[in-house]
């Protein structure tokens, strides 16, 4: 049951808060705070409205003209998304149909319409004053810097798809890419979705064992990668790890790998298999007629993590996706043509889908693509890149905000102060809560106190935003995502799908389908139902997985985390049975272990292991060895990223009487902290004093 979904009180966050707002004191982005030490308690008293300059002009300019698309989607949700996927998107086969619900909750969209994502993304400009305009601005790591025209870039993606064509790549294909960020790994994905086949991105940092069960599950006939990637001024294999990969086994599906040679250093290449990009472009035509497919034709899978040990493939279609791309460019970021934006997100995450590789070019947009890491060659890198490029939407994480908080801190140089950001107009959060003071500082030091922040609240499953302000419209409160887009119909329920009144904290669900959701899970759609779609709830409630309040005044929305045993880590979704598995697949060493997520001040919540070993518990030096050997070993497993910070070993873990491990309890300690909770159900209660102790 979704009972079992409740961990701790949805307040678990501390850099989150859940103080329900009191009497709310008015300000305009104009005027400054009044600073305080306390910032985060006095927090959700501020209110900041909208400026006049972010109103006017804005495709959604004021609280009345919100409400005005919210009345309008409350009173005929299917008319709604008729007008819309009919204004923004061009079909080759119009739909007569908007919503399918007979299947609930495989929901079906548009579904008798058909078009091509590739070219309403690109064709589709071509003959407007957007063709020859800049689509990508690409910095790379060391700081060179490329252009690409709307015109070029169709050019290249087409002939892209023509390569794909020659190798007997054909719609329905599933193609993994596990590529750097660059204009390639763009083109890569155009081009799969202009000739009707699936891209599966898997991010770079990922292992060759997580690569190889991605290429397994999608049944990819081919992988599109590089030989290296360089980040940080450092030169990172690539290739070898898809060779690795498929040297595991089992990739039976597969045929070809091409490879583009980022840097001239040599790689191993495999006969009969392997092919340069150069080899597979050469003689290839720019031309390539796009290939229409049905609305509901999966555009891409990604592969997240859910609260087992396998990561789950969640599959959108095309039509319906797209559409959220790009009604969110417009309504999220109130883009205008004159705009450079920039997402900082890597491609192989949803963000970088939706708001790198599709949503910027469905709507026509410049953007700025970044290779390398916001501290290299110093952590000043955004700030000048902003400067340099004259970014006017920015686009990141809160904990890249964290982070180069903690580098201006100790060291000036690196201030925002020291660049003229003033081309600036609109920031935007994603990931996870952005604690009130990071968003003080962005607000201030970034923004200069004129910039709206949009903390856009959504996941790998929504396909887009769901819960976000309107620069435009909607007056900020730091740390809330605010109100939900129109048309999206979210509630904070309790486990039976019950609404809870506002500033109680309860789970967030999503009522009513909308075109961007997930379809279902690749290969598992009772996964898809259960996970999603609670029987408890009524079985056609969308189930974020995430805790939430809504403010006693406003109705705004708060989040405040998961409420599964999925971790945040940087912004990073990781399953901690995920880690778990790995950890327990040393076999030669490790007897048991027990995951959980900590607080952390930049990375928003930490890894911390809880282990037991095959052979005693370990102190002092050989503690610390056999820490640094399973850390390497999670890196190996599933990727660096999933890598926990804390390992603590014990003589056992604190179970109950029938042998569930206490996971609270361990959350406490991981924590810190003095432990409260009840333990007289605990088998062996001795072994918490152990666990606090060991570090
Ligand atoms: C969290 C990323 C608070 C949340 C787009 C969600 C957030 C998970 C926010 C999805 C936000 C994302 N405020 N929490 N603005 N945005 N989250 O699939 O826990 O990588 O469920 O998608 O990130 O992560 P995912």
């Amino acid at each position: 049951g979704i009972g079992r979904l409740w961990r701790s009180p949805v307040c678990a966050k501390p850099h989150i808060p859940c103080i329900v707002p009191r009497a709310t004191r008015r300000q305009t982005m104009s005027t400054s705070p009044a600073s305080s030490a306390i910032e985060s308690v006095l927090v959700e008293n501020r209110v900041f409205n909208p400026p006049a300059a972010a109103v006017q002009g804005a495709r959604i300019a004021g609280m009345a003209a919100y409400q005005a698309l919210c009345d309008e989607a409350e009173r005929d949700p299917q008319a709604f998304w008729a007008r819309l996927a009919r204004e923004n998107l061009a079909w080759t086969r119009p739909f007569t149909r908007v919503l399918d619900e007979s299947n609930a909750p495989f929901y079906r969209w548009f579904d008798d319409g058909q078009l091509n994502v590739s070219a309403n993304c690109l064709d589709r400009h071509m003959g407007t004053p957007v063709e020859g305009k800049t689509a990508i601005v690409f910095e790379a790591d060391d700081g060179t810097v490329t252009r690409v025209s709307y015109r070029e870039l169709l050019a290249r993606v087409a002939q892209f798809a023509n390569a794909l064509k020659a190798q007997g790549i054909a719609k329905g294909d599933r193609v993994v890419v596990y590529m750097p960020m660059g204009v390639e790994g763009i083109v890569a994905m155009q081009a799969c979705a202009r000739i009707g086949a699936t891209h599966s991105v898997v991010f770079g940092g990922f292992s060759a064992k997580a690569l190889q069960e991605r290429i397994i599950d999608a049944g990819a006939v081919a992988v599109v990668t590089a030989n290296y990637q360089l980040r940080g001024g450092k030169e990172l294999p690539l290739k070898a790890i898809v060779d690795d990969a498929l040297a595991l086994g089992g990739c039976d599906t597969l045929k070809t790998v091409l490879v583009y040679e980022r840097t001239p250093t040599a790689w191993n290449k495999v006969a009969g298999r392997d092919k340069t990009f150069a080899e597979a472009l050469a003689g290839q035509s720019t031309d390539c007629a796009p290939v229409p497919v049905d609305a509901e034709h999966p555009l891409f899978i990604l592969y997240t993590s859910g609260s087992t040990g396998k990561p789950k493939g969640v599959q959108h279609a095309s039509g319906g996706y797209l559409l959220w791309a790009k009604l969110t460019m417009d309504w999220t970021f109130d883009l205008r043509p004159d705009d450079v934006f920039w997402c900082t997100a890597d491609i192989g995450w949803i963000t970088g889908h939706s708001y790198v590789a599709y949503g910027p070019l469905a709507a026509g947009a410049t953007q700025l693509v970044f290779e390398g890491v916001p501290t290299f060659p110093h952590a000043g890198r955004f700030w000048q890149m902003i400067e340099k490029h004259q970014v006017s939407i920015f686009y990141t994480a809160p904990t890249a905000i964290r982070s180069l908080i903690k580098a201006a801190d100790t060291d000036e140089k690196v201030h925002p102060k020291n660049w003229n950001l003033q081309s600036l107009r609109i920031l935007g959060s994603v990931g996870e809560p952005i604690n009130p003071e990071a968003w003080m500082w962005y607000h201030r030091n970034v923004g200069g106190e004129r910039c709206p922040i949009v903390d856009t609240f959504w996941q790998t499953e929504t396909g887009g935003h769901v819960i976000t302000p309107l620069p435009g419209a909607t007056p900020l409160v730091p740390g809330s995502c605010t109100l939900p887009l129109p048309g999206i119909v979210a509630a904070i329920v309790d486990e039976t799908g019950k609404d809870i009144p506002n500033g109680a904290g309860g789970m967030l669900v999503i009522k009513r389908p909308w075109p961007s959701m997930i379809r279902t899970i690749w290969n598992d759609p009772e996964r898809f139902k259960k996970a999603y779609f609670p029987e408890e709830m009524g079985g056609t409630i969308y189930l974020a997985g995430d805790g939430a309040v809504r403010s006693v005044d406003r109705g705004y929305f708060r989040i405040t985390g998961r409420i599964d045993d999925v971790l945040n880590v940087s912004g990073h979704r990781l399953g901690t049975m995920e880690i778990e598995s790995a950890l327990v697949s040393k076999t030669d060493l490790v007897a048991e272990a027990a995951v959980v997520g900590r607080p952390d001040d930049v990375t928003g919540e930490a890894v911390c292991a809880f282990v037991v070993l095959k052979r005693s518990r370990p102190t002092g030096e050989e503690a610390k060895a056999i820490a640094a050997e399973l850390r390497a070993w999670v890196a190996k497993e599933i990727g660096p990223i999933a890598k926990p910070k804390d390992i603590r070993f014990g003589d056992n873990l604190p179970k109950t009487r029938s042998g569930k491990i206490m996971r609270r309890l361990l959350r406490s300690i991981a924590k810190g902290e003095a432990i409260t909770q009840d333990t007289s159900t605990l088998e062996n209660p001795a072994i918490l004093d152990q666990l606090a102790q060991a570090n």
